[in-house]
């Protein structure tokens, strides 16, 4: 099986069941015209994103890697009108990019975008002790993913759902002795899952016009290691 038929089934299932969509439409032509690499989700895994929020009835996401914004509108897009999706982005042209495309797709009111290193705006957040996560999705740079999501885990309460992408990088998740750092992270991040008490996770292999990749996806049982801060000068 080959990359060509993953990726004329994805077309298949994206001209079947994804209503054609200007406003996604132009935040992939807009990304690709200003040189991102062409590193979104695909359409189907974008719906997907979309349906699990509407699923859980999210009303707060975080995430990790906005690119040009394309998995932040179909995300945002599952939102009520009084929902928040915080996106963080290293690259100030990006996230200036993903503005724009956020806007046009009409959802700039529920979206928030911080630009700078993913790490230091997790804390900024755990200082901040706003209101728990319902759902965050990790997919920045790889090699930082554990550490991610030991961050976001920290935001998150009982019932909150983490989704993380690029997990598999064709199949090199079984390859111990790999010397790509992303892949490295992966298996950390799948060690670190393995003795994470507070989370219930598994990891789903994908193919499509994206490669072969995976995303896992996890339960949060319990909540934060420390209290929040708010609740810190309770009696
Ligand atoms: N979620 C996007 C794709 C994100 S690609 C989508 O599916 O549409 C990964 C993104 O993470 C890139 O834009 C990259 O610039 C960003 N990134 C890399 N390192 C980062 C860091 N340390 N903090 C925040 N974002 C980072
Ligand atoms: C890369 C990042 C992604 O988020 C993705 O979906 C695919 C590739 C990357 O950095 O190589
Ligand atoms: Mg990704």
């Amino acid at each position: 099986m080959s990359r060509e038929l993953w990726t004329a089934v994805d077309r298949y299932i994206a001209e079947t069941l994804i209503a054609p969509d200007p406003a996604l439409d132009r935040a992939l032509r807009a990304s690709s015209e200003a040189g991102l690499p062409p590193i979104a989700v695909s359409p189907a895994q974008g719906k997907m994103l979309h349906l699990l929020a509407r699923i859980h009835g999210a009303r707060r996401i975080l995430e990790l890697g906005t690119l040009g914004g394309y998995s932040t509108i179909w995300l945002a897009r599952a939102l009520p009108a009084d929902g928040l999706l915080v996106t963080l982005e290293l690259e100030p042209r990006y996230s200036q990019l993903a503005a724009g495309n956020v806007e046009r797709a009409g959802v700039s009111d529920r979206v928030e975008l911080r630009v700078g290193p993913a790490m230091e705006a997790l804390d900024e957040l755990a200082a901040a002790a706003g209101d728990p996560f319902d759902l965050v999705f990790i997919d920045a740079d790889k090699k930082s993913t554990p550490e991610y999501f030991q961050g976001a885990l920290e935001l998150c309460r009982a019932g909150s759902v983490i989704v993380v992408d690029n997990v598999v990088r064709d199949g090199a998740l079984v390859d111990a002795s790999s010397e790509d750092e992303g892949v490295q992270g992966m298996r950390r991040f799948h060690a670190l899952l393995a003795s994470e008490e507070r989370v219930t996770a598994t990891t789903i292999q994908t193919v499509g016009s994206k490669g072969y990749d995976g995303f896992t996806l996890a339960l949060v049982n319990a909540v934060r290691s420390s209290p929040r801060r708010s609740e810190r000068s309770r009696p």
